[in-house]
């Protein structure tokens, strides 16, 4: 017996396909932000979220904080929340986590990329809880 019902698995695919599917993506800096970007122009809606508010007010004045991504860029995101709440993660089929990793006595530190694994799990529950049981399994 599978693990997970395949069902929303393809139909995840289809909105990925379809361009339907919100994609969210937590960490806003000089990875995700330009990512967010690029998702945006790939045609998704897109959520960004941070825990930093000035970003966060930054994004939603039309201001750029990364030299790589220009302010016309984020001027044109017109189909993206940005947020400092984890709640929006209700909407979202798609997270993608850029998170800092900073060394610590040589080894990454992922203490922020566990916690918000947590954090999306919550939220996926409540949408989709097969896939959010198979995270938690792998992530135990
Ligand atoms: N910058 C690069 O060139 C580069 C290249 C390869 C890999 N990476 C990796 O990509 C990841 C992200 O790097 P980066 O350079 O974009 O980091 P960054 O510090 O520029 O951005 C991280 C963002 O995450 C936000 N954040 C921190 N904790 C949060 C939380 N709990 N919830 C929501 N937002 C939170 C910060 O406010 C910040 O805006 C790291 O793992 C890094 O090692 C970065």
């Amino acid at each position: 017996m599978d693990l997970i019902d395949t069902d929303p698995l393809e139909r995840l695919a289809a909105s990925i396909r379809d361009r339907t599917a919100v994609v969210a993506v937590i960490g806003l800096g000089y990875v995700g932000l330009p990512l967010l970007v690029g998702v945006h122009e790939a045609g998704f809606e897109t959520i960004g979220l941070d825990a930093d508010a000035t970003k966060i007010d930054a994004l939603r004045a039309g201001r750029s904080y990364i030299v790589d991504v220009a302010p016309s860029e984020v001027g044109a995101l017109d189909r993206t929340a940005f947020t400092t709440d984890a709640v929006v993660l209700d909407r979202a089929d798609v997270v993608v986590l850029c998170l800092p990793t900073p060394l610590a006595d040589g080894a990454p530190d992922l203490s922020m990329v566990r916690a918000a694994a947590e954090t999306v799990t919550e939220h996926l529950r409540s949408r989709n809880h097969a896939l959010a049981e198979l995270l938690r399994k792998r992530s135990e």
